[in-house]
């Protein structure tokens, strides 16, 4: 099949199903119309089977946040961001540029999903500027591949740190697929002082809402696979975990204020008056999440 077919076929997948990166953009409130009504209404839906799911993916964003704070403290300036999904809310270079200007952080952005590297084109095109932040669309798996189309953007020099970014990806790729092995060949590729921001859903078998939404991925184009801490643990290799460690999205460097982190406008929605879910560490108890630093 010639590559407009293929292209073709994939778009008409990524039509037909929900998908993880839109159902993600709807819950975290995306801009613009990026993501479509097949996958509100998974969200809708699955956010009442697990209604920390939510604020569990807000902690998440929140924690990328201060992770590419963390590596700009390091003094690493370039990131690439795997399974980026749609630019929404605390993206990696809106993170970057407002953190820490002067650094002029380059960012390369990378999903397989046809729609989401879409509007990342469009929206990037809009507000961040080509010659330091770009959108590749490429699959995790083909390791290669991915590698040459980040190269051959020109934004990383790799031989300088980079930040690999893989948050939120990983619990969709199911074991038989060997997600380590590229993995592997990434944190390989990268020079010492690099450094993986990494977070996964923590398997919780007693949790009946967590394993119903877990289930209902199956439908989306993303099936979900849940991990054991050590199994999540495991995907940094032999990088030092920084303090403190591997722990939950919301427990990792939390900041005393909190109103300096992204808001969203229904936060507390569905919560006795006075309640945040941003104050209340259940919510922060569905992703695990670690930077790690190559020796
Ligand atoms: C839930 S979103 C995470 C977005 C972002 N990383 C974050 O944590 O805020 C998961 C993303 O992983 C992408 N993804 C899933 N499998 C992938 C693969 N094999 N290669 C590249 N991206 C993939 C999806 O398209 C989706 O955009």
């Amino acid at each position: 099949m010639s590559e407009d077919g293929d292209r073709a076929d994939s778009l008409k997948l990524h039509l037909d199903k929900a998908s993880s990166a839109r159902i993600y953009d709807y819950m975290l409130g995306g801009r613009g119309p990026n993501n479509y009504a097949i996958d509100r209404v998974f969200g809708d839906v699955q956010g009442k089977v697990l209604p920390t799911m939510q604020p569990a993916m807000r902690e998440n964003r929140r924690f990328i946040g201060r992770a590419v704070e963390a590596a700009l403290e390091l003094g690493v300036r370039q990131f690439i961001d795997i399974g980026s999904g749609l630019p929404s809310l605390g993206q990696t270079h809106e993170v970057a540029d407002r953190v820490a200007p002067e650094a002029k952080a380059h960012v390369v952005y990378v999903d397989n999903e046809l729609i989401a590297n879409a509007h990342s084109e469009i929206l990037l095109g809009e507000e961040a500027e080509p010659e330091r932040h770009q959108a590749v669309l490429a699959d995790y798996f083909a390791y290669g591949q991915l590698w040459r189309k980040v190269l051959a953007t020109g934004l990383i020099d790799p031989k300088q740190p980079v930040c690999l970014m893989v948050t939120a990806v990983l619990h969709f790729m199911l074991p038989e697929d060997r997600p380590d092995i590229p993995l592997d060949y990434y944190r390989r590729k990268l020079p010492s002082g690099s450094l993986l921001v990494l977070t996964h859903a923590l398997d919780d078998p007693e949790d009946e809402g967590l394993q119903q939404v877990a289930r209902a991925y199956e439908n989306t184009t993303s099936p979900a696979h849940l991990r054991t801490n050590e199994e999540i643990r495991s995907f940094f290799g032999d990088w030092e975990l920084l303090e403190p460690g591997l722990t939950w999205t919301g427990l990792w460097r939390p900041k005393e204020d909190r109103s300096v982190e992204p808001w969203w406008e229904d936060d507390t929605r569905d919560l006795p008056p006075g309640e945040t879910w941003w104050g209340n560490n259940e919510a922060a108890m569905i992703y695990r999440a670690g930077v790690a630093r190559k020796p």
